[in-house]
Parts: C-alpha cells; sequence; structure tokens
C-alpha cells in the first residue's frame, strides 16, 4: 500500500476529525500517502481531493464536524458514478481507501471494493450506534451526552410546571441513542423501533405511575414506529388532559459539538487501527472495538442492523425496574 484515499460519508459525527487525524498520522508513520477525498463518494466522482500532510489534522482532535465535509451521495449508487470513481482513484495511483461512516457508506464500498476488487477499510462514524462489530460508533457517546445535557434542562422546566415531556431523539433506524441516554436521564418510558413497545404501553406505564409525581419525560427514538414524538404528544394529550404536555426535539443539535474523550480516543485507536489493517491485507471490512479489543468485521455483516446483544431484553427490563 502506497497511497491511501480517505472520506467521510453519509451523516457526520462528533470524532470524525479524530479518526481523519489518525489515519493521516499513521500513514505518514508508515511511509503511506494520504489523499483527502470531500463529501464522500462525490468527491471520488469529482475528483475532488487534496494531499494530507500532518499539518493538514493539526488542531482539529477537539473539533466537531468534518474537515473533509460530507455527504450522501446518489452518483456512487449508480454503476457509471462507481465506474468514474474508480478511473479517478487509479489516475491517482491510490491503491487502498479508508471511509468513515455508518451502513450507507459501508453498503457502498462493498459494492465498490466487489466490482473493482478494491481494496477498503471502513470506520464506524455514526451517532446511531447501530454496527454489528463495535461495542460502540465514533461519535455515539458525544451525542448521548448532548442528549442528557438538554434533557436534564428539560427536567427542570417539566418539574418546575408539572408537565409531561415527550422529547424526540434522533435514530432513524436505531433506538440505541434513546435506550442509553434515556436510562441516564432517568426517564419514565422510552420508545425505541427495536422493541415492541408502542404509545398503548406508555398509557400502561402512566395509569400505574407514582401519583406524587407530575413531571415525566419520555423519551421516543426517531424511528419508532409510534410516529414521531408530536404523534405520541397527541394521543397522550388526548387521553390523558390533565397532563400538560409538551413535546421537544432535539434535532442536529446531536450531531454537532465537541467529541467526548471516550469518542476521541475511540477514533484514534480505530484510525491506526484502519492503516495496519489495510497493511496486513485486511479488505472490506470495518474496523472497530468489541470488549477493548481490535477487530475487523466484514462490511455485510457491520451494516446488519439489529444487534440482539445491544437491545437485549435485559436492557428493557432495567428501564421497568427505574422508571416509575
Ligand atoms: O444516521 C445518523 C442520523 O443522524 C440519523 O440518526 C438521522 O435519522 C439521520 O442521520 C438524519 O439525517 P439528515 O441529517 O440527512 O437529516
Amino acid at each position: 500500500i502506497k497511497n491511501i484515499g480517505i472520506l467521510t460519508s453519509g451523516g457526520d459525527s462528533p470524532g470524525m476529525n479524530a479518526a481523519i487525524r489518525a489515519v493521516v498520522r499513521a500513514s505518514i508513520y508508515y511511509d503511506i500517502e494520504v489523499t483527502g477525498f470531500l463529501r464522500g463518494y462525490e468527491g471520488l466522482i469529482n475528483d475532488d481531493c487534496m494531499p494530507m500532510d500532518r499539518k493538514s489534522v493539526a488542531n482539529i482532535i477537539q473539533r466537531g464536524g468534518t474537515i473533509l465535509k460530507t455527504a450522501r451521495s446518489e452518483n456512487f449508487k449508480t454503476v457509471e458514478g462507481r465506474k468514474t470513481a474508480y478511473e479517478n482513484l487509479k489516475a491517482r495511483k491510490i491503491d487502498a481507501l479508508i471511509v468513515i461512516g455508518g451502513d450507507g457508506t459501508f453498503t457502498g464500498a462493498n459494492v465498490f471494493a466487489q466490482e473493482y476488487d478494491f481494496p477498503i477499510v471502513g470506520l464506524p462514524g455514526t451517532i446511531d450506534n447501530d454496527l454489528v462489530g463495535t461495542d460502540f460508533t465514533i461519535g455515539y457517546d458525544s451525542a448521548i451526552n448532548t442528549v442528557i445535557d438538554a434533557v436534564d434542562k428539560i427536567r427542570d422546566t417539566a418539574e418546575s410546571h408539572d408537565r409531561l415531556f415527550i422529547v424526540e431523539v434522533m435514530g432513524r433506524d436505531s433506538g440505541l441513542i434513546a435506550l442509553r441516554s434515556g436510562i441516564g436521564v432517568g426517564a419514565e418510558a422510552i420508545l425505541i423501533p427495536e422493541a415492541n413497545m408502542g404509545v398503548e404501553d406508555v398509557l400502561h406505564k402512566l395509569e400505574h405511575s407514582r401519583k406524587d409525581k407530575a413531571s415525566k419525560i419520555i423519551i421516543v427514538a426517531e424511528g419508532d414506529d409510534a410516529g414521531g414524538a408530536f404523534k405520541v404528544g397527541e394521543i397522550l394529550q388526548s387521553k390523558y388532559p390533565h397532563y400538560d404536555t409538551k413535546v421537544s426535539v432535539l434535532g442536529h443539535i446531536q450531531r454537532g459539538g465537541k467529541p467526548t474523550c471516550m469518542d476521541r480516543v475511540l477514533a484514534s485507536r480505530l484510525g491506526v487501527s484502519a492503516v495496519e489493517g489495510l497493511i496486513k491485507g485486511e479488505r472490506n471490512v470495518m474496523a472497530g472495538q468489541v470488549n477493548k479489543e481490535m477487530i475487523y468485521t466484514p462490511f455485510d455483516h457491520a451494516i446488519k442492523h439489529i444487534d440482539a446483544e445491544k437491545v437485549s431484553s435485559t436492557w428493557l427490563k432495567l428501564i421497568d425496574i427505574l422508571s416509575f
């Protein structure tokens, strides 16, 4: 391996910059050149790139977002788009890629790697934590800390006004942000797509809840079947008009901000592992951390959404025990 291309793709996540820094510094350490592509796969197709050196990644470990920018590329889903990308890589003599992103990023990487027999290693960069083959994804810890910071503030005002708050957090197809942050804020109920719960379940819980506590927080994952926080709010308000119900959608604040130390260190370790993996001959895998060990998981396995272990009945029971 002589020249690695690097890109960030899909939704950004805090810690992506720390991962870029680690990849660039590890490559230089092992005498490999690095080319940074802008806006994910769009950069490959448009040949929009720049050489990267030690200095180009200085002073970014603490910054949210991604200095390489990101996009969800529709062109890369086409045969022609991928062909152009391959020709551009060949012309630049780039012989391997490191892609940082989530399931969409790895789905694209998997198709491309097989079509052109091109070595790619992925790094899990998504706030959703919904990949198999890593205990945590880069950005998840920062995002859940942003959520608990926001919900702690909501709790203050909820308590003062005796209000019921429905708070929607991100996670289009995954409830892992809702699950962990919900436990962290002491939510009274959590609605996530992985569990067979519904508004009925929340109604049941409210009926059996402590009568001496009027303020309550219900965390709803964006992707839950209940249809989002406003829908849940409407149903609860109509069923329990005596509750003063408010809805708060946290939105994209969850994707920004300084990465936590956990995310910086995870990104740093994984970035170095990705480069070392390519050198050792790893291909078409995601580098992940499981039980403190660095492991590599094939893309098609990493993108299998629901990790049953992550959303086990133990977690759901924990919520039942602790709420109300
Ligand atoms: O995949 C990360 C994520 O933040 C999801 O949780 C969310 O549903 C989605 O991205 C939002 O994407 P966008 O910023 O394109 O609206």
